[in-house]
C-alpha cells in the first residue's frame, strides 16, 4: 500500500515539474473572431492585457481565400506597407513560434486590409519562464530521478487547461498527506 502511494506521489510530482518547466502558451489572435476584418477587432485591445514569451506560438486563424499574414518591420507596420515583407504565411492555420523578445509585426497583405486595422503588434517581454519553482513543494522523502516524467506532448496539452493543473495541484496535496501520514 505504502509503495503505490509512493508511487503515485511520485509521479504526481513529476506531473508538476514538467507542467511548470513547460510554459510555452499558444496565443490565438483575434480569440474566437480570428484574423480578420469583419467586426472592426481591435487587436491592440486583444494585444495589450497579454504576456507573450520566447517560446510561446503565435495563431492565426482565417480564411486563406481572403486573408494571409505577413510579418513586417515597424516602418512597414505604421504604413501599412505590403511590398517587401519578412515572412508571408498563407496556410489559414498559422502558428508561429516566437523565438526572440521585442516587437514583432504582423498584418494582412490584402490591399486595404492593414488600414483597415488588421494589424498586430506582438510585444515579447520576457525570455524566461517566472513560472514557481518545484521546491515550493514539500519534496518526497526518496530521490525523484528515477520517476519516468510525462513524456513534453502530455504536459503542453495539460497546461493549456488551468483548471487541469489546479485539479493536478490538488491531487498532489492530496497524496503527499497521505503518503507522509503512512510513512509516519
Ligand atoms: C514600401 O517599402 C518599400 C521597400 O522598403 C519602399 O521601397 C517603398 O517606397 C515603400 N512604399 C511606400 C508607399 O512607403
Ligand atoms: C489549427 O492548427 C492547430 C494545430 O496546429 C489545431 O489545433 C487547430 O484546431 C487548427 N485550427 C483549425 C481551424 O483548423
Amino acid at each position: 500500500m505504502a509503495s503505490v502511494t509512493k508511487a503515485v506521489a511520485l509521479l504526481a510530482t513529476a506531473t508538476l515539474f514538467a507542467l511548470q518547466v513547460s510554459y510555452a502558451a499558444v496565443h490565438k489572435v483575434g480569440d474566437s473572431a480570428g484574423w480578420t476584418t469583419i467586426g472592426n477587432i481591435d487587436y491592440k485591445i486583444w494585444a495589450a492585457p497579454k504576456t507573450f514569451q520566447v517560446g510561446d506560438i503565435i495563431r492565426f486563424e482565417y480564411n486563406p481565400q481572403f486573408h494571409n499574414v505577413m510579418r513586417v518591420t515597424h516602418s512597414m507596420y505604421r504604413a501599412c506597407n505590403a511590398s517587401a515583407p519578412l515572412a508571408t504565411y498563407t496556410t489559414g492555420n498559422d502558428s508561429i513560434t516566437i523565438t526572440r523578445k521585442g516587437h514583432h509585426y504582423f498584418f494582412c497583405g490584402v490591399p486595404g486590409h492593414c488600414q483597415a486595422g488588421q494589424k498586430v503588434d506582438i510585444n515579447v517581454l520576457r525570455t524566461t519562464a517566472t513560472a514557481p519553482t518545484p521546491s515550493a513543494f514539500p519534496p518526497p522523502s526518496v530521490p525523484a530521478t528515477k520517476a519516468p516524467g510525462p513524456s513534453s506532448s502530455t504536459a503542453a496539452s495539460l497546461r493549456d487547461s488551468n483548471s487541469i493543473t489546479g485539479i493536478l495541484i490538488g491531487l498532489a496535496m492530496i497524496v503527499f498527506a497521505v503518503f507522509s501520514s503512512t510513512a509516519a
